[in-house]
């Protein structure tokens, strides 16, 4: 057999196995892109691509955020000085492959000031959004969701964005899994 027509089976075959949509290089239709500086969207973010059989994709950001870089109490901090500036959007390590393929999209940050840090902005500028449904989560110290959403979709100016939602750190695995399929059951 040809090594590019076993290769492709094989694609086919793992797709199927993950119960997922089959597409070239996708083993979902359901993406979760991240972003988490310390590690408590990345757990809420695990808990619903599980729950969703979905793949996911971290913003992982080229230069990390130290301690002082994400000291929002000093204004001179590196996060303080990207959100008073829209314009940084800081790069990323990589892309999503097979992005056209995707028919629901799940973007999870933790709250900055009140919404989502710039490097999410830029990934949401970066993509097309056309024909996807968007759902994002966030999690927070206290302030919540807030319009992170809604102010996420004004920038992609595509996509059908759902309301979105906040957990806190150490949120229960079932209060994940119980919205998840809230989300779902609305689609
Ligand atoms: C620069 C910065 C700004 C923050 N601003 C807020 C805020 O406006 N409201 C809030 O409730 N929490 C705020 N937090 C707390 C984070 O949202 C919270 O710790 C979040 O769970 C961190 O997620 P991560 O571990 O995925 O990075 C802020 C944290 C940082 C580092």
């Amino acid at each position: 057999m040809n090594i590019f027509k076993a290769a492709s089976t094989s694609v086919l075959l793992s797709a199927l196995a993950a119960g997922g949509s089959v597409h070239a290089e996708n083993s979902s239709d359901t993406l979760v892109v991240y972003f988490s500086a310390s590690g408590n969207t990345e757990k809420v973010a695990s808990v619903i691509a599980a729950e969703l059989k979905a793949d996911t994709f971290a913003l992982k950001p080229v230069e990390p955020y130290s301690a002082e870089d994400l000291d929002y109490r000093n204004p001179e901090s590196r996060s303080s000085r990207e959100h008073a500036d829209p314009s940084i959007l800081p790069a990323y390590t990589g892309d999503v492959s097979g992005w056209g393929a995707y028919k629901k999209v799940y973007i999870g940050y933790p709250i900055w000031w009140g919404v989502a840090p710039n490097i999410v902005y830029g990934f949401v500028s970066k993509h097309d959004f056309n024909g996807k449904t968007v759902v994002t989560f966030s999690t927070s110290g206290s302030t919540g969701h807030g319009e992170s959403g809604t102010d996420l979709a004004k920038k992609a100016a595509a996509g059908n964005w759902k309301s979105g939602a906040d957990f806190k750190a150490g949120a229960k695995s079932e209060e994940i899994k119980d919205w998840v399929k809230s989300v779902a059951s609305e689609q």
